[in-house]
C-alpha cells in the first residue's frame, strides 16, 4: 500500500463552489493488478469542465460521486507496473488526477516524452486545451485565411492558442476579450493579437465594435452570455461560431435568458456549432505535427499558472474559475 493524499467531491456546490464542498483525504493506493500501473502524479489540471461534472445532471460526461475522488488530466511518473509495455521511471498522461499516486488501467494512458517539451505542455497547449482550439477554429469554425476572428477568454488555455494560430493561419484581424489589464497587454503584446480588451470596461458590444469596426466573421466563445450576443450581432453574413465554452453560465443557479438578438441568425445565415474536444481526436496527429514544431520554436507561445501541493488543488480551481491566472492553470504535484 502506498499512502496518498486526494481531494474529494464533500458535496455539490450551490452557484460558485466554496472550499468546503471538497475534503482532503489521506488514503492507501494498492499495489497494481494484473495490467494497472501505479503512478506518482507530478502536475495535474484544473479545467472549467469539472464544474459541470460537480452536478448531478445528465451531461455527456458522468458527474463526479459524492464523497469519491475528482478526476481529471494529470501526468506522472510510473512507480510500479504490471503492464507490458511500461517500466517503472516512464512518464505517462492520464485522467485520474487530483490525487498524488494513482492506480490507473494501462490501456487508459499516453507515455509522455519528456525531453520533447515540458510537462505542462501536455496538459495544455499540446494536450486537451490546445486540440481543442485547433479543431474548434479550424473544423468546428471553419477558419478560412482572410477571416476576422474574436476569440473571449482569449488569455486562458484554450484562447491563447485560438488567437495564435488564427494569425499564423492567416486571419486578417485577431481580436480577444480578457478579465484584466495584464491580460490584455499579454494579448497584445506577448501573442500578437491586433485587438483587445477587457470585458469589465464597458460592454461587449461596444468594445468590440471599436475593435472591429467591419464585423468579425467567427466567433470562438469560451463565455457566452453578454459575448455571444455581442459576437451576433458583429458578426457577418454566413458569420460562424464555435461555441466551445459558456463559463459566464457555469455557476448559474437559474436558467439563463438567450441572446436578444438570435433573430439576426437568419438574416446573416450564421452557423452556431457547438462543439467537444473527444469527437476530433482524429485531428490528434495533425495537431501535433503542426503544432509542437511551433511551440519548440516560439512561434506559439503560452502561460503557466501553477500553484504547488495538492492542499492548493481546491484553491487552483476556484482560482481559474475567477480568472487570477493567465494561461493554462495546473497543480505541481509532489
Ligand atoms: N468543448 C470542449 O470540448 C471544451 C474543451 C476545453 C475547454 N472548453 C471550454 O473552453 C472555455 C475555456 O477553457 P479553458 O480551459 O481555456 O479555461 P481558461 O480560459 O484557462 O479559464 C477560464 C477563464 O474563464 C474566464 N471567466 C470566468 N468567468 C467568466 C465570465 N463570467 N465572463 C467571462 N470570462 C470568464 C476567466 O478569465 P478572465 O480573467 O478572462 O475572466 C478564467 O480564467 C471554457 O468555457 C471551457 O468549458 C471546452
Amino acid at each position: 500500500m502506498t499512502t496518498s493524499t486526494e481531494i474529494r467531491l464533500a458535496a455539490r456546490p450551490h452557484g460558485t463552489p466554496v472550499p468546503t464542498d471538497f475534503e482532503t483525504v489521506r488514503t492507501e493506493v494498492p499495489q497494481p493488478g494484473p495490467g494497472q500501473l501505479l503512478v506518482r502524479n507530478t502536475l495535474m489540471s484544473v479545467d472549467p469542465y469539472m464544474r459541470g461534472r460537480m452536478d448531478d445532471r445528465k451531461s455527456y460526461v458522468a458527474p463526479y460521486e459524492l464523497g469519491k475522488a475528482l478526476q481529471g488530466g494529470a501526468v506522472g511518473e510510473v512507480v510500479a507496473s504490471e503492464a507490458d509495455g511500461f517500466q517503472p521511471g516512464d512518464t505517462v498522461l492520464h485522467g485520474l488526477g487530483w490525487r498524488e499516486y494513482a492506480l490507473v488501467e494501462a490501456r487508459s494512458v499516453a507515455k509522455v516524452d519528456p525531453s520533447r517539451a515540458p510537462l505542462g505542455a501536455y496538459l495544455g497547449v499540446l494536450g486537451m486545451p490546445g486540440l481543442t482550439a485547433y479543431a474548434g477554429l479550424l473544423r468546428t469554425a471553419e477558419f478560412k485565411p482572410g477571416d476576422v476572428v474574436f476569440v473571449s477568454s482569449a488569455a486562458g488555455a484554450v484562447g491563447q492558442v485560438v488567437g495564435q494560430l488564427a494569425k499564423l493561419k492567416g486571419a486578417a484581424r485577431v481580436i480577444g476579450s480578457a478579465g484584466s489589464a495584464a491580460k490584455v497587454a499579454y494579448l497584445r503584446e506577448e501573442l500578437g493579437f491586433d485587438a483587445a480588451f477587457d470585458y469589465h470596461d464597458g460592454p461587449v458590444r461596444d468594445q468590440l465594435k471599436a475593435a472591429a469596426p467591419d464585423g468579425i466573421d467567427v466567433y470562438f466563445d469560451n463565455v457566452g452570455g453578454d459575448h455571444l450576443e455581442a459576437a451576433i450581432s458583429a458578426l457577418t453574413v454566413h458569420g460562424r461560431v464555435c461555441v466551445c465554452g459558456m463559463i459566464s453560465v457555469y455557476n448559474a443557479t437559474e436558467p439563463v435568458p438567450a441572446p436578444r438578438n438570435l433573430a439576426q441568425v437568419i438574416g446573416k445565415r450564421l452557423t452556431i456549432r457547438g462543439m467537444l474536444v473527444g469527437d476530433h481526436g482524429d485531428l490528434r496527429d495533425q495537431f501535433h505535427t503542426e503544432v509542437a514544431p511551433r511551440v519548440a520554436d516560439g512561434s506559439i507561445r503560452y502561460r503557466e499558472t501553477v500553484l504547488e501541493g495538492i492542499d492548493q488543488a481546491v484553491e487552483a480551481f476556484l482560482s481559474m474559475l475567477r480568472g487570477d491566472g493567465i494561461g493554462k492553470t495546473l497543480v505541481k504535484l509532489g
